[in-house]
């Protein structure tokens, strides 16, 4: 099966990751989001990182143009039903994930693989929205920044068909990436060991073993990790750290240990959710 186009539904930080990932590798990505001022947004993203692979000499002018050419922006899956391969990157919520799911059956043909980037929901979960369509429902789960970041989080269902996972495999390495496999678990492989590693570090700050700038360095310094992992929660969302943990919380036995720490929610109900507010465990309004 060769994917001629793909429907990126949902134009926050991942869906436009993945869409410019697709179009930088040859393959049209069609965003589609409901909201005008998030399409304006990820079109702003899409046009700067593009400027700034020329200017580096990643790529060159004419790349950056086949590139755009690429690239298309709509306000409604129906537009972007020519596409023949279609992943949701919305909120972390199930039932927002669910009734996308449903619009994206009705809307693609019958034979468009329905991928998901959930960082944590279970796939055989999401697919069991759609009965007649949970052999074409995987986990595509991306990483941020997309464009940067090499791995792709390959999740089966219950029901999901070899044909489909293949097909997933071969599309996540023509986007240049690696895809590795993981059971259908919540949080699967990555957010089960970096949630709890990311609660902990706001567990040894509530607790007073040391301030925010003294852990990220320590974890930095000493065990060679990009960002610190406060640093990383701000990166991520601290809105998307909690809800991750509670999708954790609430698909593995109600284990206490993924319960969300209560710094980490005051900050949240604050609003401080990180980068994205200028405002989380760091204050980045003066850039
Ligand atoms: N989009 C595209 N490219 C980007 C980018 C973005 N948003 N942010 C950075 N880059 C590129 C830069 O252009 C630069 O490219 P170049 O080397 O070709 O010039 C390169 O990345 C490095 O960027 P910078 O020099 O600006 O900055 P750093 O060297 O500090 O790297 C970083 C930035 C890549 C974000 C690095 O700090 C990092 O790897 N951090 C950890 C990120 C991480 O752990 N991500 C996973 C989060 S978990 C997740 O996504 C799963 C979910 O379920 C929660």
């Amino acid at each position: 099966m060769t994917v001629h186009k793909i429907a990126v539904i949902g134009s926050g930080t991942m869906g436009s990751g993945i869409a410019l990932t697709a179009a930088t590798n040859g393959i049209r990505a069609v965003v589609v989001d409901i909201s005008d001022e998030q399409i304006s947004r990820a079109k702003k993203y899409h046009q700067k990182q593009l400027e700034k692979s020329v200017a580096k000499e990643r790529i060159t002018q004419d790349e950056a143009d086949i590139a755009t050419a690429n690239l298309s922006y709509k306000t409604s899956m129906e537009e972007a039903a020519d596409a023949n391969w279609a992943v949701e990157a919305a909120t972390e919520n199930v039932d927002v994930k669910k009734s996308i799911f449903k619009k994206m059956f009705d809307v693609f043909g019958d034979d468009v693989v329905l991928a998901t980037n959930t960082s944590s929901i279970s796939i055989t979960d999401l697919a069991s929205s759609i009965p007649k369509a949970e052999h074409r429902v995987i986990g595509m789960h991306f990483f941020n920044p997309v464009p940067v970041m090499k791995l792709v989080e390959v999740i089966k269902g219950k029901k999901t068909s070899e044909e489909t996972t293949a097909a997933t495999i071969v599309l996540s390495e023509q986007m240049g990436k690696t895809p590795v496999p993981a059971n259908d678990f919540a949080g699967f492989v990555s957010n089960r060991v970096l949630m709890p590693m990311i609660n902990e570090a706001f567990h040894a700050w509530s607790d007073g073993v040391a301030d925010p700038e003294a852990i990220d360095s320590i974890m930095k310094l000493g065990c060679a990790f990009p960002m610190g992992p406060l640093r990383l929660a701000d990166y991520i969302g601290l809105d998307v750290c909690r809800d991750i943990m509670m999708v954790m919380y609430n698909g593995l036995d109600e284990n206490p240990k993924y319960l969300p720490n209560q710094k980490l929610i005051e900050l949240v109900e604050q609003g401080h959710l990180g980068d994205k507010t200028g405002q989380g465990v760091y204050n980045y309004e003066k850039g």
